[in-house]
This record gives C-alpha cells, sequence and structure tokens, in this order.
C-alpha cells in the first residue's frame, strides 16, 4: 500500500473543506483533500447551487405568466423538464470544474476516494483511502474532518426517488407531477415545494409544528405562508406523517393531526424533507477517538477542535446551522489555525435565507429571542410596497425589519421577507458584526431607487423617523 505525507489532510471536498484546503494551500500547508463523490460537497452538485437554478427557473416561468401587467403579451409557458436538467447540470458542472481548478492551482493533492481514520503515529494521524485503485494511506499532522451530512430518512419511508423522494430525487425529476406531498415545511419542503408549484402540481405540505419554519421571525413567515395559500398550496400544521402505502395509481399518505385524529392524503410523489443527518459513520472515529454526540455530530470547540489533538471537525458534521457559508467560514478558520496564525469562529452572527418566494432572509435576533435575552426593544418596519424601486420591478410583497435594544439602539436581529432579501441581509450582518446602532444604518446614505432602502427605512423607523411611512 502506497504512503504519503502531508502536513494537513482534508477529508470531504463541500464548501467546508475545499475552501479549508484552499487557504491551507494558500498559505503554504502542503495539503491533501480527500473526495468519494463529487468535487463541491452536497452544495454545489444536490444542494444550494442546483436547487437555486430550478428555484430561478420556475420564478421565471411564474413572471412570464404574470407579464401582461406591464403590457408583455407572451403564449402560455410550458416547461421542458429534460432542457432545465440539463441545464442545472450545466451550472454544476462550471462550478465544480473551477473548484478543482482551483485546488491545483493552489497546490492541494486531489485524493479521489472514500477515506476513514486507522489511528496514529509518531509522525501523525494516518488516514486510508480506498479508491478506484485499490488502498493508499495518507499520514498527517493535521486533519480536517469535512464529510457534511445526508438527508434524514423518515421511518417507513424508504426512499426511491420514485414515489419517495429526497431533496436530490426532486432535484431530478424529469417531469412535474401532478401531486405532492411535501413531509416538513422547513427549508427544504418549501423551497422545493414552491418550485413545483408554480410549475403546475398540487402541493401538500405536512408540518409536525404549530409553524411552517419555526425558527423565522413570524411576521415574515406571515407573508410566505399568504403566498403558499394564494399559489393554492395547502399547509397542514400539527401534522405529523405516520405511514403510507403504494396504491399502484397514488400513494396515500396516513397524517396524524393534533389531538390524535387520522387523515389520508392522496397523492403522486412524497418529498420528505424533515432535516439531515451527519456523515459520521464509517469514518473511523472510534479508531482515533474522537468523540461524537448521542446524533453522531462531531464535537468540536470554537477552535474547530475535536477531543483529539491535531483533528479538526467543519460544517455540517458539527452541527449547528446547516448552512454552506457556516462550513465555508469554518473552513477557512481552520485553516488558519493549521498554519499557525491567530484565529476562532467568534462571529456574531450567521445569517440565514430561505429561498421562498418571497425569499426570507435573517441575521441576528427574533424579536422573541431579543426579549427572553432581557432586552427592551425598538423594532422598525418598511414595506417593500412603498419603495418606488419594488413597485417599478412589480415585485411589492413583503418588508423589512431592524430590531435594535431600545437603550443603546445596537442592532439585534434585522429579517427581511421579499425578493431580493437574500442579497440585502449582507448589510444587515455586517452592521450587527460591527457592533452597528440604528442611526449607522439610518446615517448611510444608501442609492436610489434601490430595494436597499428598505433596510435603511426600517431602521429610521425603529427610531421614529422613517421618511416614506407615517411613524408610529
Ligand atoms: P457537504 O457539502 O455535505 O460535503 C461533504 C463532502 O464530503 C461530500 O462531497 C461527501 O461526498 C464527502 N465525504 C463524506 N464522507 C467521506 C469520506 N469518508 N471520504 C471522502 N469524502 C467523504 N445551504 C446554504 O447555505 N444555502 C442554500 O441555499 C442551501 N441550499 C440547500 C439545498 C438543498 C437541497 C440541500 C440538501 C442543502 C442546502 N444547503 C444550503 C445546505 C448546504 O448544502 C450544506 O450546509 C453544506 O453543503 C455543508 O457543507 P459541508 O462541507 O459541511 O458538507
Ligand atoms: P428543516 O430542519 O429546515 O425542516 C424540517 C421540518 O420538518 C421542520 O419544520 C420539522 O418540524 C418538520 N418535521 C420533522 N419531522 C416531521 C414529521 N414526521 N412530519 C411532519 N413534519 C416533520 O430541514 P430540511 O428542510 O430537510 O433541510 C435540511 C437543512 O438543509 C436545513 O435545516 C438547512 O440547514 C439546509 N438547507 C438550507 C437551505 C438554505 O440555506 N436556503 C435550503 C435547503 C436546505
Amino acid at each position: 500500500m502506497s504512503e504519503a505525507r502531508y502536513d494537513a489532510v482534508v477529508i470531504g471536498a463541500g464548501p467546508g473543506g475545499y475552501p479549508a484546503a484552499i487557504r491551507l494551500g494558500q498559505l503554504k500547508v502542503k495539503t491533501a483533500i480527500i473526495e468519494r463523490e463529487y468535487m463541491g460537497g452536497v452544495c454545489l452538485n444536490v444542494g444550494c447551487i442546483p436547487s437555486k437554478a430550478v428555484i430561478h427557473a420556475a420564478k421565471t416561468f411564474e413572471k412570464i405568466g404574470q407579464a401582461d401587467a406591464m403590457g408583455i403579451q407572451v403564449a402560455r409557458p410550458t416547461i421542458d423538464m429534460g432542457k432545465l436538467q440539463a441545464w442545472k447540470r450545466g451550472v454544476v458542472t462550471k462550478l465544480t470544474t473551477g473548484v478543482r481548478t482551483l485546488l491545483k492551482g493552489n497546490g492541494v493533492d486531489i485524493v479521489d476516494g472514500t477515506a476513514r481514520l486507522a489511528g496514529s503515529g509518531p509522525d501523525g494521524h494516518r488516514v486510508i483511502v480506498q479508491g478506484a485503485r485499490g488502498e493508499q494511506t495518507l499520514i498527517a499532522r493535521n486533519v480536517v474532518l469535512a464529510t457534511g451530512s445526508r438527508p434524514f430518512e423518515i421511518p417507513g419511508f424508504a426512499t426511491d426517488q420514485k414515489r419517495i423522494l429526497d431533496s436530490t430525487g426532486a432535484l431530478a425529476l424529469d417531469h412535474v407531477p401532478g401531486r405532492m406531498v411535501v413531509i416538513g415545511g422547513g427549508y427544504i419542503g418549501l423551497e422545493l415545494g414552491m418550485v413545483y408549484a408554480k410549475l403546475g402540481t398540487k402541493v401538500t405540505v405536512v408540518e409536525a409544528l404549530p409553524s411552517i419554519l419555526a425558527s423565522m421571525d413570524k411576521d415574515c413567515v406571515g407573508v410566505v405562508a399568504r403566498k403558499l395559500k394564494k399559489m393554492g398550496v395547502e399547509v397542514m400544521v400539527n401534522a405529523k406523517a405516520r405511514s403510507w402505502r403504494d396504491q399502484g395509481d397514488r400513494a396515500v399518505l396516513e397524517v396524524e393531526l393534533a389531538g390524535g385524529q387520522l387523515a389520508t392524503v392522496d397523492t403522486d410523489v412524497i418529498l420528505g424533507s424533515v432535516g439531515r443527518r451527519p456523515n459520521s459513520e464509517d469514518l473511523g472515529l472510534e479508531v482515533a477517538g474522537v468523540a461524537v454526540d448521542k446524533r453522531g455530530y462531531v464535537q468540536a470547540d470554537d477552535h474547530l477542535r475535536t477531543n483529539v489533538g491535531g483533528i479538526y471537525a467543519i460544517g455540517d458534521l458539527i452541527g449547528g446551522m446547516m448552512l454552506a457559508h457556516k462550513a465555508t467560514k469554518e473552513g477557512e478558520v481552520v485553516a488558519e489555525l493549521i498554519a499557525g496564525h491567530k484565529a476562532a469562529m467568534d462571529v456574531r452572527t450567521i445569517p440565514a435565507v430561505v429561498f421562498t418566494d418571497p425569499e426570507i432572509a435573517s441575521a441576528g435576533l427574533t424579536e422573541d429571542e431579543a426579549r427572553a435575552k432581557g432586552h427592551t426593544l425598538k423594532v422598525g418596519k418598511f414595506p417593500f410596497a412603498a419603495l418606488g424601486r419594488a413597485l417599478s420591478v412589480n415585485d411589492t410583497e413583503g418588508f423589512a425589519k431592524v430590531i435594535c435594544d431600545a437603550t443603546s439602539e445596537e442592532i439585534l436581529g434585522v429579517h427581511i421577507v421579499g425578493n431580493g432579501a437574500s442579497d440585502l441581509i449582507s448589510e444587515a450582518a455586517l452592521a450587527i458584526e460591527m457592533g452597528a446602532v440604528a442611526q449607522d444604518l439610518n446615517l448611510t446614505i444608501h442609492p436610489h431607487p434601490t430595494l436597499s432602502e428598505a433596510v435603511r427605512e426600517a431602521a429610521a423607523a425603529a427610531l421614529g423617523e422613517a421618511v416614506h411611512i407615517i411613524n408610529r
């Protein structure tokens, strides 16, 4: 078996692992990255990027249908799913090829295969890679575990990507199903449920909690819930998926409602989107002595160190917010640490975006969270309907909300619902990261006419100084 020595070995080339390896290469640390399936991980191949591609396509499809209001007459749009899939694959390929080029350009060795930890010796940790051409051993003082996560399968709902889909299957459909039940009204269920609803599928969302998107700002969720209703999507809350049976021409889902009553829903396909679980099995964690919690997440501290010296863990594998940009930040921090620089995962906020229509974007605390921490609040809200830009692009749903401490006026949270929210939230993240007060946002000139004016006006509204709405 061949042996190679490195200063650092990264296992998993998702948005956590590949930026870690690139940064290590930039910092002149001799690095190899091992990937078993796809460069770019879930994010580039079956997650963020392909989902945003199909979301954009579905939005374009819907917008064409609404162009008549602006005097543009077009024939009723149709969708060619084969062509959509080919375009989506093209987007993914461009990005994944780019990742390979970046790794190589920064002097990182790419090893294709499945890695497992195999203990350690005086010269470092041993990682065995099973590849197409047999096994090889890599020895390194530092190992970064970045193996990510996979969909959680509801017991009794074995994914076959025909009747029972997970997000990967739902992103690869070659047809628009007549009916779809989405189990779980979270990120995936609502993003992809809306895609198919726009393309003509009758969608039903089954959510166990009293609300969809329970962790997001309630007012923002209300706007999306109204849009779902307008689109004809049925949302069942306090409803748990129990079992299903195949009736040949349809699937029948049994749902337990509040109070224990049972209901059935007929459907063509079922999308299971009830969360994800860490890829921590078969990784040799027990051999290396790396600790996991009871749900299988690797335990790591604010320096991304596991309990074993020289072994770090990042991204979905360690839980917390399972988001690509959180994984990337952790990857960059780990690279700096291994290279001997001072760094830590020390952030005030990890912004989050749900790419529904309209989008919900959030940074910092919700009103409930801020009050629970003992703050008295000033809250300012500004509707997109009062914004020239929103009216002129015919997209007026939603608002921006700025939450600040009543005394210090420090910005504690910003929540935006509306199209463009995903881009607007970065200003809020910067403000929170820098400890800005509401007046900082208000005093900053925002270009006109842009959607960003909503963020400034919401900050002004928190101070009772908004110009384009009546302050209350
Ligand atoms: P992953 O992306 O899971 O990458 C881990 C990699 O490790 C994989 O490539 C895997 O093949 C490899 N691997 C695993 N075990 C081994 C092994 N033993 N040996 C070698 N290689 C191994 N997040 C956002 O921030 N924004 C979004 O819009 C967004 N949309 C999403 C849409 C969908 C449908 C899904 C499913 C997820 C979405 N996410 C989004 C979440 C995001 O994809 C994840 O948070 C992110 O990919 C986690 O990155 P990671 O590097 O930790 O792991
Ligand atoms: P999720 O955690 O967002 O939502 C799961 C939902 O399923 C919850 O509302 C939960 O209450 C519900 N649920 C659980 N069991 C149920 C049952 N038996 N019956 C009915 N409802 C049930 O998980 P999801 O949508 O699978 O996404 C996984 C993760 O991927 C997200 O948490 C997020 O971290 C990431 N992601 C991020 C995106 C983004 O940043 N835009 C997009 C897609 C995914």
